[in-house]
């Protein structure tokens, strides 16, 4: 069944995740796929002490803490309240000083910040694209590559169709996907597409789980 985009059902489901969501732990070894797959992109951006990163679907904003000892500036944007709380609360108790959090979304980035203003080279979004229908995340990366500062790098680390989904069945809550209207996954080809579309130099696709990958876009 083909399910639309829902914003507001989305901000409900994130204003209520329950403290015990899988978005918490940023230790791989764990063997929660969305802490394996978050890890592996902050490798694949390769951070400088002069990139200014972008963490969009930042959630309580493990990985914008995760990647600020490494980066010049961390700006985390999100569609929900409560996660910018969370989020804030989290870099409060870390002690880090170079990460702001904006409400903000793929389709506005620039809800409350204007990102396009603050020379970032670094994208980077977790578990958070395949929340988009394809028509919008195809709107939303060619938005975010002219925003870009070169040499720049998006890294996506989502659920992506390697393979037939319906050949997964048993696997779909393991990587915590639900036939819904929050859920649109694409296929790898469909990314692959979308980034060629956005005038990316290089592009490296990485799959994590037969569900579950990684893209790594690289604008020159
Ligand atoms: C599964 S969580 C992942 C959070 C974080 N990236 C992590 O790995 O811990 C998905 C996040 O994407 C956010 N989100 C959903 N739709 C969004 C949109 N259209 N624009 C920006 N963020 C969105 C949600 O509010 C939520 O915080």
């Amino acid at each position: 069944m083909e399910h639309q985009y829902d914003r507001r059902k989305l901000e409900q489901v994130f204003d209520n995740l329950p403290e015990a969501s899988p978005i918490a732990d940023i230790d791989p070894f764990k063997g929660d796929i969305i802490a394996m797959v978050g890890a592996l992109a902050l490798d694949y951006l390769e951070l400088d002490l002069e990139d200014t990163l972008l963490d969009i679907g930042t959630g309580r904003g493990r990985w914008a803490v995760a990647a600020s000892p490494y980066c010049k500036k961390v700006i985390g944007i999100d569609i929900s309240r409560r996660m910018l709380e969370d989020a804030r609360i989290n870099v409060a108790s870390s002690g880090v000083k170079n990460v702001e959090f904006f409400r903000g979304s793929f389709e506005d980035p620039c809800e409350e910040t204007d990102v396009f203003r603050q020379n970032v080279n670094k994208v980077v979004a977790i578990y958070s694209l395949h929340h988009l229908t394809d028509p919008m995340k195809k709107e939303a990366v060619s938005g975010l590559a002219e925003m870009l500062k070169r040499p720049g790098r998006i890294v996506i680390g989502d659920i992506m169709w390697f393979d037939d989904p319906s050949k997964h069945k048993d696997e779909w809550d393991d990587v915590y996907f639900e036939e819904s209207e929050t859920d649109h996954p694409a296929s790898v080809s469909f990314m692959r597409e979308v980034f060629e579309a956005s005038g990316a130099s290089e592009i490296e696709i990485l799959q994590v789980h037969p569900l579950v990958g990684l893209i790594s876009a690289t604008f020159l």
